[in-house]
Formats: structure tokens, sequence, C-alpha cells
């Protein structure tokens, strides 16, 4: 395998559905390093550009995905691997990262050179190869639904963002509710420096911690907990598999955010957090992309070294 000191690979894969779509980017995450996803069908489908900071190797990309069409019995999506210089890579995340607004937020990357206007939060942004521009449906339903409840008057002191990327969702509670105390994590360690920089860039220091953890498994997190607001934007399977865990880490009443789920997958991540005790208070859909709130009817434990719920 070749590195580069100034070069990046960039895989170009169209997807030819949404689910082939969900299942490429989840299949594609371990190999690269930086994931975009352009959600506007195009001729050939939905395009996913990865980008890698050493050259993949084409043996691993064939398995990883004949793996899922072998056993559809479809052919293999169509891909190309490219090697790109970084001013390329540059010149293609400035066209990529445009300022944009969402809801009361306006998210604006480095290279904004104009003022924020000003009845609008502003969220300095670089997502540099962590997840997390504010273009995706994903985030933008995430941000929207956190603005709703802060503009709702939910007391908000502790909150958790899961799979935090770039930590823009942190960021943007923070921007919102000063005083909140809020744990961003993300098991990719990429996302967790990027989340940093973005965190001090946005003078968020003294209220966001960020933190390298598998979902629940980093022992900060006990030291935060009960949360009056979880966020979390990954994949329908995750969430349904650790609705009981997360459902765990809530106040009486919190609310849960869980984007990253097609109108289709809803129902079972539904079911799965209904059966955890909550209730869907509120949804929002993006082009087929779904964000739904829960609140939390159950009582949790206090009793730091118990987890679940009483
Ligand atoms: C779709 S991105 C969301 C980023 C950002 N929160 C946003 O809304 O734009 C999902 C993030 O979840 C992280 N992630 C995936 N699986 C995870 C896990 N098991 N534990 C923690 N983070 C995870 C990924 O690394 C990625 O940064």
């Amino acid at each position: 395998m070749m590195s580069g000191a100034n070069k990046t690979w960039k895989i170009i894969i169209f997807a030819r559905s949404e689910s082939e779509l969900v299942t490429l980017e989840k299949k594609l995450e371990p190999i690269v390093d930086g994931i975009i996803i352009d959600t506007r069908p195009q001729k050939e489908g939905y395009q996913i550009t990865g980008f890698c900071l050493n050259e993949p190797e084409e043996r691993d990309l064939n398995s990883c995905f004949l793996e899922d069409t072998v056993s559809q019995r479809v052919t293999l999506p169509k891909y190309e691997v490219r090697q790109i210089f970084d001013a390329d890579w540059e010149e293609e995340y400035k066209e990529q990262t445009k300022p944009i607004t969402v809801g009361r937020f306006f998210i604006y990357p480095d290279h904004f050179c104009g003022v924020p206007p000003v009845k609008k939060v502003p969220v300095a942004i670089s997502a540099g190869l962590a997840f997390g521009t504010g273009e995706h449906q994903t985030t933008s339903g995430c941000l929207m639904a956190i603005d709703k409840i802060v503009e709702k008057g939910k007391a908000l002191e502790t909150v958790m963002d899961v799979g935090c990327g770039s930590a823009i969702l942190a960021i943007a509670v923070s921007k919102l509710v000063p005083k909140a105390s809020i744990l961003a994590l993300d098991n990719d360690f990429m996302a967790v420096s990027t989340a940093k920089k973005n965190i001090q860039k946005n003078n968020c220091k003294d209220t966001i911690t960020v933190v390298e953890s598998d979902f629940y498994l980093a022992s900060e997190i006990a030291l935060f907990r009960p949360f009056d607001l979880i966020v979390a934007n990954i994949l329908a399977d995750p969430l349904i598999e650790k609705a009981y865990e997360t459902a765990s880490q809530l106040k009486l009443n919190g609310r849960l955010i869980l984007s990253g789920l097609l109108r289709k997958q809803s129902k079972d991540v539904i079911n799965a957090y209904n059966k955890a005790g909550l209730i869907m208070v509120d949804t929002l859909e993006l082009d087929g992309w779904m964000t739904l709130t829960f609140k939390n009817r159950q009582c949790i434990d206090k009793n730091p070294n118990r987890d679940f719920l009483c």
C-alpha cells in the first residue's frame, strides 16, 4: 500500500436504490477516512464518494461490495477509484461546503469570509473527513428537531450527541443553551479530532466534552447521565440494537432525537423504542430521510452503578 503526503484517493460508487445507498455507506465506512453522500438521484443512481488517505486495495473493495451483491444475486454496483491531489480535494470540499441556513442556525465553513446574519445562530463547521456539514437531510432534520425542543422551553441541563461526527449537533445545542453540559461521542478517532477542533472554534470547550467511544462503552458517560436530551444520527440497525441502552440513559421525560433512517425503516425503529419505554412525540421527513423525536416515560435509577431501567 502506497501513501502520499499530498495525495488522497477518491472512491466513487453509485447506489441504485435508497436501500443500497444505506448498505453501501455502511460497507464503505470502515475502508475510507471520509464519506460524502449525494442523496439527489442521478442517472447512474445515488453518488457516494469515499476519501482515503492511503491507497485502497482493489481486492478489499471488490470483496466488500461483492459480499452483499452476491448474496442478493445482483451485479456489482458501478465504482471507480481515482487519485487526487490535496488542491483538488480542497476545491471539491469548498464547492460542497457552502454556508447554509437550517432553522435558526447559520452553518458556515472555514473559507466563508462574510458576516453571519444577525438574527441567526452562527455555527462554524469544518467537517474535514468527518460527517456533519449540515447539508445532509439527517443532520438538518436533527438541527430542526433540536431547535423545536429548545423553542418549546424544555430545560436542557445534560445532553449527549451520539455519533457526533464534526460535533455540529453538540455545538448547535450549546449555542442555543450555553449552560447545558454536553457529551459528544464517536467511535472514529478522526471524527473525535475534528469535533474537538470545531468545539474550540465555536468557543464551546467549557461545556462540550468529546470522547472516543463505541456507543456507551466509555466510562466518562456515567459522569454525565441521565440526560435531558440525546441526539443520535447513526443508522437504523445499530439504533434498533441499542434501543434499551439508549433509553436507559435518559431522564424521565427526557427527549431522544433519532435520525439516519429511511421512511421504510422507521416502523422497526419506533417499535424498538416503544418497547424500551419511549413514546414518539414528533416526526420530520426530508427527502425520504426520517428524524424521530421520542419522550421517555420510564423512570431510571439514579444510582450511577445501575445502568438500566428501574
Ligand atoms: C451520519 S454521521 C452523523 C454525524 C453528525 N452527528 C451529524 O448529524 O451530521 C454518524 C456518525 O456516527 C459515528 N458512529 C457510527 N457508529 C458508531 C458507534 N457504534 N459508536 C459511536 N459512533 C458511531 C460515525 O463515525 C459518524 O461520525
